[in-house]
């Protein structure tokens, strides 16, 4: 959509060019032709205001390609080691162990390695995650861990988390946990994934599987490598010019500094002093921090990055828009919150949703 002018914007939605140019007028847009390009942000407003989807597009034509570091999420069975596998991976890395650790994941993490390789960890329960995003049709995710407690074995939540992965197309790597207990059996957890229709690397397959323990930490140097190795066949490239396709991992209102995004960039560079429109909200970048808590101007793909100078809290999985000015950031948000609140109103219509109770 980007560089369409308003005569066919016309012809795409239908509605007549002194209707288009009217809402430009409300907007505070300069009308010009007919024949001049519009921004895309103005694409979007127009579309909101005739009822039309529009999906932003982001093109990569002619961009300079380099090089990110695996996004990873880490899912799996209750109580099979999530939470303390992240931890115990999180200490691994080269730069939380000169910063004094973080304690604090606050969405995310990257373990950075001795080798100058690193791999960003997203820290939010799986399932929401990955689904909210995936409804919003970007998975952030390049590579899920599957965790599968040794004596445990396969459980339901391990089959919903290996559906989840594979309906966003996204590969997994298994990490078989609790490895050092008595009662181990890795060999039966190969066999159970195995008849489930994993193709497991050890059966001619192409998925990678790790022995490791979040207690003892054994094998999660294996389990590193095996990400980065799953990372490099995918040959993960990006974007790094032009501005920010980006979205939140999770948010939090903080006393002090009002609401806080913790965030990934998909393409591009997102840059301190910039006008956002998140999901619904909108704002001016204030300050960037990366997860070690330093200050950064600008916040580069795959780096997982903390965020204020949003109005409202944004919810996890909402994509990051940068706009040219405050006045855009204003109107689309006002136009996503309208559209919003029409699909909440129409879904209650329809009886899907339930109305919020009053006592919440
Ligand atoms: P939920 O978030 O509730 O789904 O659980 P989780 O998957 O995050 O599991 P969590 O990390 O909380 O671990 C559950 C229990 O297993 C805790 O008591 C851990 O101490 C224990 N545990 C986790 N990893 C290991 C391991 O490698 N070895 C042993 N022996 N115990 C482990
Ligand atoms: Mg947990």
């Amino acid at each position: 959509f980007e560089g369409m002018t308003i005569s066919e914007l016309a012809k795409r939605t239908g509605r007549s060019i002194p209707f288009l140019e009217e809402i430009l007028v409300n907007v505070g847009e300069e009308v010009g032709s007919e024949f001049d390009p519009v921004s895309i942000d103005v694409v979007e407003l127009i579309a909101m205001e005739v009822g039309v989807n529009v999906k932003r597009l982001h093109s990569n034509e002619g961009a300079e390609l380099l090089p990110r570091p695996p996004v990873v999420t880490v899912m799996g069975h209750v109580d099979h080691g999530k939470t303390s596998l992240l931890d115990a991976l999180c200490q691994t890395s080269v730069a939380a162990k000169e910063s004094g650790g973080i304690t604090q994941h606050l969405g995310a993490f990257v373990v950075d390695m001795p080798s100058g390789a690193s791999i960003t960890f997203l820290d939010t329960p799986g399932h929401a995650a990955l689904s909210a995003m995936r409804a919003r049709g970007a998975a952030v995710t390049d590579i899920v861990v599957l965790v599968v407690a040794a004596d445990d074995g396969v459980m339901p939540q391990t089959l919903e988390a290996m559906a989840h992965a594979k309906a966003a197309n996204v590969p997994v790597v298994v990490a078989v946990n609790k490895c050092d207990k008595p009662a181990a059996d890795p060999e039966r957890v190969r066999i159970q994934l195995g008849s489930e229709g994993l193709l497991l690397e050890d059966m001619g397959g192409d998925v990678q599987v790790v022995e490791v323990s979040a207690v003892t930490k054994a094998g999660l140097d294996k389990l590193e490598e095996a990400l980065l190795l799953q990372a490099e066949l995918m040959d993960l490239k990006a974007r790094i010019d032009g501005p920010a396709q980006a979205y939140v991992v999770e948010a939090r209102l903080d006393r002090g500094r009002g609401p806080m995004a913790t965030a990934i960039v998909k393409a591009g560079t997102l840059m301190c002093g910039q006008y956002v429109v998140v999901g619904a909200e909108w704002g001016k970048i204030r300050t960037i921090r990366d997860m070690l808590g330093k200050v950064k101007d600008k916040a580069l793909p795959s780096m997982p990055f903390e965020f204020e100078g949003l109005r409202g809290l944004p919810m996890a999985g909402d994509d990051i828009t940068v706009v040219n000015s405050e006045e855009r950031a204003r109107m689309l948000s006002e136009g996503r919150g309208k559209k919003l609140e029409k699909n909440r109103l129409e879904k209650i219509g329809e009886g899907r949703i339930e109305t919020p109770n009053e006592s919440e």
